[in-house]
C-alpha cells in the first residue's frame, strides 16, 4: 500500500478544500480512510451539478465500489452518521456494505454536545468557538478512559444500555454541578441510540486488517485528513484548536497500521487563508477586501454556517505545516477567487511587539496574536483564472504567484484549484507525483 497509498491533509485552519480534492482523486484508490475529528468536519463535494456535504462519511463514497473506512481516532456521533447515510442514499448513492466503522472509535452521545456548550459558555470571552458538536467532550472522555467506543452498537442493546447510561449519568452530574445546567433527558437520548445501534452494528469492523488485505492484495488506499495543521492539537494555535491530531501520522495510530503503508502527503490549501472560531490569525483583514474574499469564496461553514474570517496567504504558517506534518506537495485551491483584488500580499516574516523578526510560528496562542505580519506585495491578475484548466492559459501574474508561492513555502504546488467543479482542475509540474496524479485524474 505504501507505494499506491496517498494521503490529504489540510494545510492551514482548515476549509482548504479538501473534499473536493479528495473526490478529484478517490476514483483512483480502492478504499478512502476518515482517521481523525468527526462531524466538526465539513468536506464540500460537487458532482454532476450535485451538492454533498459530507461530515463524517469519507469523500470516497460518491465513486460506486470506493470502501470507505473510520478509523479509531475518530469521534462519531452515530444520529450524525446515520443521517448522513439518510442523505446520501436518498441522493441515490449506494452505500450498501461501503461504510466501515472501527470498533474502537469514540462515540458522542448528546450529552457530549450540551457538555461542549456548557464549557463554551463558562469561557467567556475565551471561548474557542467550537463547531459545539461535543468534539472536545468526547475526546476528553476518550483519555479519561471513560468513553462508549464503536463495539457497543454492535454488542448485545442490554450492554449498549448499561453503558451509556452509566456514562450519561456522570455527564448529567457534571452538567448540573459543574455547569449549573439543565441535564439532557437520558430516557430519550437513549432511545434515539438503540435505534441508531440497530443501524450502525453492522457496520462495525476492525479498520486495520482490513487495510492490510487492501495492501496484500495490491489496492491503493488514500487516507482523507480533517480540519488543518494550524488546527492540531499540539501544533496548532493551542487553546485554540481541535481536540485531535491533524497531522499524518496520526492516521497510522488511529487505523492501527505500520506508518510504512502511509504514503505521499497532499497538503491543501488555499490561495488565500480562512479560520472560523477563535484564536491567533496573523493575517486576517477586517476590512473591504477581506470581506470581498468572504463573499466571493463563500466563506461560510459547511458544518455551522458560520462566517469564516478571511485574510491573506501566510507563507510562515505554510511552511510551518509543511515543515511539521512533511507535506510532498499543495494542492492550492480556490485560486480564481483572487481575480478581481487590486494586488495580493503574502506574509514572510512577523514582527514581535518587542521588535524582533521571526519566520516560524510560535508556540504560545498569546505570543501569536499580538504578532505583526511582514508583507511583500504581488501584482494582481488582469484575466481571470477561473476555471482555467490548462496551465499556458493562466495570467502571467497567477503563474508568478504560483512560483512565488513555491518559493516560500518550499514544496511544489502539484494541484491547483480555481472552481468548485471537478473539471476546474489542473495538475502541475513533472515530478513523479504530479505524474502520478495526473494518471489518476486524467492529464488536463
Ligand atoms: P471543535 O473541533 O468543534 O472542538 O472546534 C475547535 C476549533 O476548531 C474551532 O475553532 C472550530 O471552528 C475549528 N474547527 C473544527 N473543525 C473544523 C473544520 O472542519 N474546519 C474548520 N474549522 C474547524
Amino acid at each position: 500500500m505504501s507505494q499506491d497509498s496517498l494521503m490529504i491533509i489540510g494545510g492551514q485552519w482548515g476549509d482548504e478544500g479538501k473534499g473536493k480534492v479528495v473526490d478529484l482523486l478517490s476514483g483512483g484508490f480502492s478504499a478512502v480512510v476518515r482517521y481523525n475529528g468527526g462531524n466538526n468536519a465539513g468536506h464540500t463535494v460537487r458532482y454532476a451539478d450535485r451538492h454533498f456535504a459530507l461530515h463524517l462519511v469519507p469523500s470516497g463514497i460518491i465513486h460506486p465500489g470506493v470502501k470507505c473506512y473510520l478509523g479509531s481516532g475518530m469521534v462519531i456521533d452515530p444520529t450524525g452518521l446515520v443521517a448522513e447515510m439518510d442523505k446520501l442514499e436518498s441522493e441515490g448513492i449506494d452505500i450498501d456494505g461501503r461504510i466501515i466503522l472501527s470498533p474502537r472509535a469514540t462515540l458522542i452521545v448528546p450529552t457530549h454536545r450540551a457538555l461542549d456548550a456548557a464549557r463554551e459558555g463558562m469561557r467567556g470571552a475565551g471561548k474557542i468557538g467550537t463547531t459545539g458538536r461535543g468534539i472536545g467532550p468526547a475526546y476528553q472522555d476518550r483519555a479519561q478512559r471513560r468513553a462508549l467506543r464503536g463495539h457497543v452498537l454492535a454488542d448485545q442493546p442490554a450492554m449498549l444500555r448499561q453503558r451509556a447510561m452509566a456514562l450519561m449519568e456522570q455527564h448529567n452530574y457534571e452538567l448540573e454541578t459543574l455547569f449549573k445546567t439543565e441535564p439532557v433527558d437520558l430516557e430519550a437520548a437513549m432511545t434515539e441510540l438503540e435505534k441508531m445501534a440497530q443501524r450502525l452494528g453492522p457496520m462495525v469492523g476492525e479498520v486495520g486488517p482490513a487495510l492490510r488485505r487492501h495492501a496484500a492484495a495490491g489496492e491503493a488506499v488514500l487516507f482523507e485528513g480533517a480540519q488543518g495543521v494550524l488546527l492540531d492539537l499540539a501544533w496548532g494555535t493551542y487553546p485554540y484548536v481541535t481536540s485531535s491530531s491533524c497531522l499524518p501520522g496520526f492516521a497510522a495510530a488511529s487505523c492501527g497500521i505500520t506508518p510504512k503503508l502511509l504514503g505521499p502527503v497532499i497538503g491543501v490549501m488555499k490561495a488565500y487563508a480562512t479560520r472560523v472560531g477563535s484564536g491567533p490569525f496573523p493575517t486576517e483583514l477586517d476590512d473591504a477586501i477581506g470581506s470581498g474574499i468572504r463573499e466571493r469564496g463563500a466563506e461560510y461553514g459547511t458544518t455551522t454556517g458560520r462566517p469564516r474570517r478571511c485574510g491573506w496567504f501566510d507563507a510562515v504558517a505554510a511552511r510551518f505545516a509543511v515543515e511539521v506534518s512533511g507535506i510532498d506537495a499543495v494542492a492550492l485551491t480556490k485560486l480564481d477567487i483572487l481575480d478581481g483584488v487590486d494586488e495580493i500580499k503574502v506574509a514572510t516574516s512577523y514582527k514581535l511587539p518587542s521588535g524582533e523578526t521571526i519566520d516560524t510560528f510560535p508556540a504560545d496562542a498569546e505570543v501569536a496574536e499580538a504578532l505583526v505580519p511582514q508583507y511583500e506585495t504581488l501584482p494582481a491578475w488582469a484575466a481571470p483564472t477561473e476555471g482555467v484548466t490548462n496551465e499556458a492559459e493562466l495570467p502571467s501574474e497567477a503563474l508568478d504567484y504560483l512560483h512565488y508561492l513555491e518559493e516560500k513555502v518550499g514544496v511544489p504546488i502539484a494541484i491547483v484549484s480555481n472552481g468548485p467543479r471537478r473539471e476546474e482542475t489542473m495538475v502541475r509540474g513533472n515530478t513523479a507525483l504530479a505524474d502520478r496524479l495526473r494518471g489518476i485524474i486524467g492529464s488536463r
